[in-house]
């Protein structure tokens, strides 16, 4: 124990953290006005790389799903060289949106309109009736694409024209998460909640383990709510671990439910890792399974998570591979975070909100609502 705590102190080293006495919350108009809404969609989820799912959700050709970002319906589709490509849902015809289902499997895409046909890495390969136009050329009206790139194993887009690379801007995580082998691993579900709270609400929730004790109960008594620690306490990457009880795990029998995500070795690696990876992706990483939540910004006062749980490939091929034991408890934890930012969404609502003050605990939130003012001045 003592040398995994080490190794663990080694890689993610707690840093001095520096809580600025007197940090506020957020002004009421950050929760609920349109303008400042429609000001983040352009300053931070059209100028920043977002989120938008796994690799393992098109393992195959043809393999597609459809993300917003933006507000903009994109087409995330693998061609048949294995390239996984980013479009705008827009056809170069008369505009159509060209895909409407979430996910599923195609040899190209097709408009349901007038049945102009792209191929899977973008190319309109057919036009019913366009050659009798005159100057007409296929080559003018390839799919509009966005810049995408994958960091592991994670499907990450962005709409600006001119942009840092994805491995650039990732560069403070580089090497950090290895152990979980993020690029290997497969969802065993998919979650969609609908939370009627603004998505820094579920930010500034999943930062800060101050309320645990209280809305978590269960969750408590296997992680121990004053054990968290922070290694990244500023900037767009933030978060830290905390520790889980010896022999247990964060699943409702409290045990493990599958072969380890890693190569932990034998080490009695009793940790989960929280991180927020700004503007829309929660990291959480246990020993038998990590959970990701991908936010969409719907409105001011809405947000749609999507929440995976993933796990290493060969667990599924095991008799003892029990995924609801981990989805259920954290089914029921993220209802209780849930139930609690809504409760804030509609106290902010109020006219008698003013900001109040954060606790030394809330190190995290305050650190989060830094670096977004930065992104919106
Ligand atoms: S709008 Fe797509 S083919 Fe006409
Ligand atoms: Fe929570």
């Amino acid at each position: 124990m003592q040398a995994t705590q080490t190794r663990v102190a080694r890689t993610f080293r707690k840093t001095t953290e520096t809580f600025a006495a007197g940090a506020k919350t957020l002004a009421q108009r950050y929760f609920v006005s349109p303008e400042i809404f429609a000001r983040e969609q352009a300053n931070i989820f059209s100028k920043q790389w977002v989120l938008v799912g796994h690799q393992s959700q098109i393992a195959q050709a043809g393999d597609y799903f459809t993300a917003d970002v933006a507000r903009e319906s994109l087409i995330i589709v693998r061609d048949k060289r294995g390239e996984i490509h980013g479009f705008y849902n827009v056809c170069r015809h008369r505009g159509s949106r060209l895909v409407e289902n979430r996910n599923g499997h195609v040899s190209a895409i097709q408009c349901p309109y007038h049945a102009w046909t792209y191929g899977l890495d973008g190319p309109l390969l057919g036009a019913p009736h366009m050659d009798d136009v005159p100057g007409f050329d296929k080559a003018d009206y390839p799919l509009h694409p966005v810049h995408l790139a994958l960091w592991e194993g994670f499907i990450f887009v962005n709409l600006a024209d001119s942009l840092t690379p994805l491995d650039k801007w990732l560069a403070p995580l580089t090497g950090k998460f290895f152990r979980w082998n993020l690029p290997a691993l497969r969802s065993a579900k998919r979650i969609a909640y609908d939370v009627q709270a603004n998505w820094k609400l579920i930010f500034e929730n999943y930062s800060e383990c101050y309320h645990c004790a209280g809305v978590h109960p269960e969750l408590s008594k296997i992680s121990p709510s004053d054990s968290a620690e922070n290694d990244l306490t500023e900037g767009p990457f933030l978060g830290g671990f905390m520790r889980i009880a010896s022999d247990k795990s964060l699943t409702m029998s409290s045990k493990t439910c599958a072969l380890p995500v890693g190569d932990f070795g034998n080490e009695d690696f009793r940790f989960v890792f929280y991180y927020s990876i700004f503007p829309n992706m929660l990291l959480s990483l246990h020993p038998d399974y990590v959970m990701v939540h991908q936010l969409e910004a719907q409105s001011p006062e809405r947000t749609l998570l999507l929440c995976d749980w993933f796990f290493h490939p060969e667990a599924f091929k095991r008799s003892d591979f029990d995924p609801d034991d981990a989805i259920k408890f954290w089914d029921m934890v993220n209802r209780q975070d849930w139930h609690v930012c809504e409760l804030s969404q509609q106290g902010i609502s109020s006219r008698a909100y003013k900001p109040g003050p954060y606790s030394a605990r809330e190190s995290i939130p305050a650190a989060w609502d830094d670096y977004y003012l930065r992104q919106m001045s």
